[in-house]
């Protein structure tokens, strides 16, 4: 199975605080993989360090595709074919539903673009209705929807989720994690960074626990699920 993302030993300092200590982890071809962890784990920062978002690492290697691109600029490494749906959505307010989507493929303006769109809206018939509408006025749920829907128009190679289920409602929720299954059904290797370890864990294929800026353990999402120190601390009541 060929690697799409390899990090080894990547250690990251905001300042003095030492946020990520020698994470090493690996997303394959078709898989979904989750990284779960409490508050302050370090789960956002590492998606932010794949994604250059946060500058310079202090050492360590990050691959996509085999390339190296730990140090590249983060528009570069987007146009790599790395997408992500970022805490808290960061969709344009302002703009329509369509109009977000069609940002989502400005790196790859062509004549596939339509043929994305068809297939976001198929994903989400709800942005199908309400394509005109300002994205400020959609609800939460739509929102995210929207979110992931403008990463899939990037026609990425991987799509990394930091928390798609925040602040959404069960039912909500729900949805979001049978299409994140669909999309990598469809072929699409998925990042997934949750709180929601519970529902992580029941469509991702293998996960990552994370315990201030360490991988503590790793495994099959099914032997995490049954792992009694993850049970205990990650998917008791409360969580
Ligand atoms: N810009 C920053 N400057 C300094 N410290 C930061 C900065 N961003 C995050 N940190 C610290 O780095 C650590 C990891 O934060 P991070 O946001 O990665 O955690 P997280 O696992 O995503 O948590 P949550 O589940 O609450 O989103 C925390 O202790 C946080 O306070
Ligand atoms: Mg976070």
């Amino acid at each position: 199975m060929s690697k799409v993302l390899e990090i080894k030993d990547l250690n990251f300092h905001y300042g003095e605080i030492h946020a990520l200590k020698g994470i090493s982890l690996d997303v394959n071809e078709n898989e979904i993989v989750t990284l779960i962890g409490a508050n302050g784990a370090g789960k956002t920062t590492t998606l932010r360090a794949i994604s250059g978002l946060i500058g310079h690492i202090t050492s360590g290697e990050i691959r996509f595709m085999g390339e190296r691109i730990d140090g590249i600029k983060p528009h570069k490494i987007a146009s790599l074919g790395l997408s992500q749906c970022l805490e808290g959505r960061h969709i344009f307010t302002n703009l329509t539903v369509r109009e977000n989507l069609n940002m989502g493929a400005y790196l790859r303006k062509g004549p596939d673009v339509k043929n994305d769109m068809d297939y976001v809206y198929s994903l989400f018939p709800r942005l199908l209705e309400r394509e005109s509408q300002r994205a400020g006025t959609l609800s939460g749920g739509e929102q995210q929807m929207l979110a992931v829907g403008r990463a899939l128009m990037q026609k990425p190679s991987l799509i990394m989720m930091d928390e798609p289920s925040l602040g959404l409602a069960p039912i909500i929720i729900q949805g979001i994690f049978e299409i994140i299954k669909k999309i990598n059904n469809d072929g699409m290797p998925v990042l997934l960074v949750e709180q929601n370890s519970n529902a992580a864990l029941k469509v991702a294929d293998r996960g990552y626990v994370i315990e201030t800026g360490e991988i503590v353990l790793t495994d099959t999402a099914e032997k995490l699920r049954n792992n009694e120190e993850v049970k205990n601390s990650y998917l008791g009541a409360g969580h």
